[in-house]
């Protein structure tokens, strides 16, 4: 068991990272974007115009690509900082996907593995609990209504001075919840093992103590 691994699943736009970074600042952990190395790959697939059908060209770049995050939470490609043009619309509408192909989720996985493998995290993505810590001690499933994440990731994009509509990102999230649940490889799924928490009427600050309490207790009940 990874005792000190938090593991947060669950569909775009759920609250997954905001609540992320607090639990792991509550709890003194690192935290870990796993949704962030999915989307410097994609752009890296992008600047380098690199088919997604060239199997070969894709297994060069994954051999190359450095991803690193810096203290800050910054995500680094190839050691130039990306932290925000990994969130513009075209990464958005092609990382599902290129998260769909299984060379690039081979490659992300091991990556993932090796940041965490010391140390302690807080993790969030789609298949942490399921597929790449499924040894993780503590695990949930953050979920809200699609109306709600729509509306969260609405306003996130409007503060951020990205220029779109409602309806727009409704259907951005709907595409990609679609796309990340069907998928064959890993695809978003409830770990049988996870606490589930529905955020739709909850505020950020309540799952994060929520999330807090139960990994608090769950450990002070294994050290007695
Ligand atoms: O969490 P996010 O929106 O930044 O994730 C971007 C994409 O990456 C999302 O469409 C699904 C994919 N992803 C994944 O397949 N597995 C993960 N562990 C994390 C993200």
């Amino acid at each position: 068991m990874q005792n000190e691994i938090v593991t947060l699943d669950g569909p775009a736009g759920a609250g997954k990272s905001t609540v992320a970074k607090l639990v792991a600042k509550q709890l003194g952990f690192k935290y870990l974007d796993t949704g962030a190395t999915y989307r410097a790959t994609t752009l890296s697939i992008i600047k380098k115009m690199i088919s997604i059908e060239d199997k070969k060209s894709l297994i060069n770049l994954l051999d190359s690509i450095k991803i690193d995050f810096d203290i800050d939470g910054n995500v680094l490609l190839d050691n130039e900082r990306v932290t925000n043009d990994i969130r513009t619309k075209t990464i958005n509408s092609f990382v599902s996907q290129v998260s769909a192909l299984q060379v690039v989720r081979e490659y992300m996985v091991n990556l993932q593995r090796r940041i965490t493998e010391s140390g302690q995290y807080v993790v969030d993505g789609r298949d942490i609990g399921t597929v790449v810590l499924p040894n993780a001690f503590y695990k949930f499933y953050i979920d809200a209504d699609v109306n709600e994440r729509a509306r969260r990731r609405h306003e996130e994009e409007i503060s951020k001075g990205i220029k779109t509509t409602f309806e727009e990102v409704k259907k951005s999230v709907e595409d990609r919840d679609k796309y990340d649940s069907s998928r064959e490889i890993s695809p978003l799924t409830v770990p049988h093992d996870a606490d589930v928490i529905n955020t739709s009427i909850m505020s950020i600050q309540e799952v994060v103590t929520e999330i807090v309490l139960k990994v608090n207790y769950i450990k002070h009940k294994n050290i007695q």
